[in-house]
């Protein structure tokens, strides 16, 4: 998005996109051999479902609650990402329990999560709402093309020519594998409606036991508006080579069916098409609107 900032690509690596730069082939492809461990907890999302507020879920379940021991880290260490440079180096060394976030496809997968070794986290969103998002997403990172409109956006996301690669391919291949793992699925949209309800169903997925409080306090601190107040939890360490501060900021909205802003009749009633056809052997459904 600026053009001071190096000249990041997409690189296809095995039928998924690769941001040039910042991810490698060697790298990721060294993820299947990892030695899980039984604590290991896995978020996994299609770009722009909600994973920081996972990792900010998460950081606050650890500590019961506890937001100010999560001030001594930013939300990027506390919680990396699988498929970063350093990732071998940092997950063998790290105590338990380890948790990580990606967004890769799951064939890239350590192959200790089919046997039952660890725990996976499945967040998906409204594919109209992701859309959106990672529209803007692209404006406001500089390691992703500026989108010339949002028209020509929504035709990249259709094709799958984005990070992430196609969103029906991503929910599909990690659902229809959900029972070979220790796998919880959640939507964004449930944790808009009751994120109470979803606290209390991922403490009890990691086998935690919280006080009422606690669960409260857990609440309390990943409610978007406290979550934007808190520079730890949402990328404000990201330095600018990688996301234009000036130009946005990572929590944006953080709502449901921004999308029918932006869509025209046309693009809605195609998607509506394209859904139908890609979803049809997936017994999944979402929320579009308030
Ligand atoms: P919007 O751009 O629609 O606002 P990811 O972390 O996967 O990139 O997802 C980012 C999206 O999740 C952004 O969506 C962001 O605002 C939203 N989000 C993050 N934390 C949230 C929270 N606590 N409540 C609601 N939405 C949240």
């Amino acid at each position: 998005s600026s053009g001071e900032a190096p000249d990041y690509k997409l690189i296809p690596h095995r039928g998924f996109n690769l941001i040039s730069g910042i991810h490698f082939p060697e790298v990721v492809d060294k993820i299947q051999n990892f030695d899980i461990r039984d604590s290991d907890v896995f978020v996994i999302t299609y770009p722009k479902s909600g994973t920081i507020w996972l990792q900010q879920i998460l950081s606050l379940i650890e500590v019961k609650g506890d937001v100010t021991a999560t001030y001594d880290q930013q939300n990027s260490e506390r919680f990396p990402w699988m498929e970063l440079l350093d990732s071998q180096k940092r997950f063998d060394s790290a105590p338990s329990p380890r948790t990580r976030v990606s967004h890769l496809a799951y064939k890239f997968m350590p192959l200790g999560l089919k046997q039952k070794k660890g725990k996976v986290i499945y967040v998906a969103r409204n594919p109209k709402d992701v859309l959106v998002s990672y529209f803007h997403f692209h404006n406001y990172a500089n390691m992703l093309e500026t989108p010339k409109d949002f028209d020509s956006f929504f035709e990249k996301f259709m094709e799958g020519n984005v990070y992430g690669n196609c969103w029906f391919e991503h929910v599909n291949s990690w659902y229809s594998h959900k029972d070979e793992m220790n796998f919880l699925y959640i939507t964004y949209e449930e944790m808009i409606k009751d994120l109470r309800s979803v606290v209390e169903k991922i403490t009890s997925f990691l086998g935690k036991n919280l006080t009422s409080q606690q669960l409260n306090d857990v609440v309390e601190h990943s409610l978007f508006k406290n979550m934007k107040n808190n520079p730890q939890a949402n990328y404000k360490d990201v330095p600018a080579i990688m996301l234009n501060h000036q130009l946005g900021e990572y929590l944006r909205k953080g709502t449901i069916g921004d999308w029918k802003n932006y869509f025209t009749v046309a693009q809605n009633e195609r998607f509506d098409e394209v859904y139908q056809q890609k979803m049809k052997d997936i017994p999944l459904s979402f929320i579009w609107d308030i």
